[in-house]
């Protein structure tokens, strides 16, 4: 692809979309027909939204706040990513044989998704993140994971993520393609910076959503539990020696996943003509379709 940055790492298309070696293209054809059950959560993003955050928070409504439950496996187990091949097979190869409900994760655009969600089957709570400060995330996550080209600079970076030429394509086809969803009865869309203003109101709309009964008690703990310094500092969700990490997908020893989790970081890096240049695009990509972000 003509993307720039490291030429060691390469990625394919698939329908179009650029995709890391971590998704295999036979998986990916299969993945359409995954037979979806009613009470599966999938909790859909483009990467650096707050995927690992929602993980979090549904992990804990599921077993009522309590962490002797929650903490006994890494995250990334208990609420596995759908579509990776970690090891010798996808993750969804797997499923036929998990109990309900099930928990994963996915970085799947709509048109990529089991047709099956589309058709109103399961459950799907997508999480938005303005695109400044995803972008920021994305660059230095890059850095982190194997399967993803070394940005050679921030501003060939932005260049690419803009012009979709990064893992996973374009932001804004991901997000307007999962929002032109978010008014069907098995979609809950969020933003990362609703949830970052007023946690305990998005995790008591998650709840609802999930049809999971939860007293304040519980809506307490899974707000504390969830909090930036808790999981930064918690094993079980800070990557650091995840099966990822084992797998020689990530790398902790070149960055933190849980790197900021503020609002706002975008301004550490944008020149105020990349800002601009930056609006005016998602302006236009994003105006039209009642989308809108906080930035600061
Ligand atoms: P930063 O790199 O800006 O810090 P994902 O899980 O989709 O990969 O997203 C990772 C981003 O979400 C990182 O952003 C990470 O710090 C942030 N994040 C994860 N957990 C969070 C939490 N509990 N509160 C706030 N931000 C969180």
């Amino acid at each position: 692809m003509a993307a720039g940055g490291d030429d060691r790492v390469q990625y394919y298309r698939y329908k179009g979309i650029p995709l890391p070696s971590h998704l295999v293209p036979e998986d990916m054809d299969a993945i359409q027909d995954f037979a979806v059950r009613d009470d599966d959560v999938f909790i859909v993003t483009y990467p650096k939204s707050g995927t690992a955050w929602l993980q979090r928070i549904v992990s804990l409504l599921r077993f009522g706040g309590d962490v002797s439950k929650t903490d006994l496996k890494e995250q990334d187990k208990l609420v596995p990513y759908f579509e990776q091949k970690c090891g010798d097979s996808a993750t969804f190869r797997e499923l036929p044989e998990a109990p309900s409900p099930r928990l994963l994760k996915s970085h799947l655009n709509f048109s990529h998704a089991p047709v099956q969600l589309a058709q109103g089957k399961g459950k799907v709570i997508y999480v938005a993140r303005n695109p400044k400060d995803l972008a920021v995330s994305y660059y230095h996550f890059h850095f982190m994971v194997t399967t993803l080209k070394n940005p050679t600079s921030w501003e060939q970076f932005l260049q690419d993520f803009i012009n979709g030429e990064v893992s996973r394509g374009a932001w804004h086809d991901h997000v307007l393609g999962w929002w032109e969803q978010k008014d069907s009865p098995n979609v809950l869309f969020l933003r990362y910076e609703d949830l970052q203003k007023n946690t305990r109101k998005q995790v008591g709309k998650v709840a609802e959503f999930l049809q999971w009964p939860v007293t304040p008690e519980v809506i307490d703990k899974v707000v504390e539990q969830s909090k930036f310094q808790k999981m930064a500092t918690n094993p079980a969700t800070n990557k650091v020696e995840g099966k990822e990490a084992k797998a020689g997908i990530f790398d902790s020893s070149k960055g933190t996943f849980l790197r900021k989790g503020i609002v706002g970081d975008w301004k550490s890096h944008f020149s105020d003509e990349q800002s601009q240049w930056f609006d005016t695009f998602y302006q236009e990509k994003l105006g039209p379709t009642g989308l809108q972000f906080d930035f600061e």
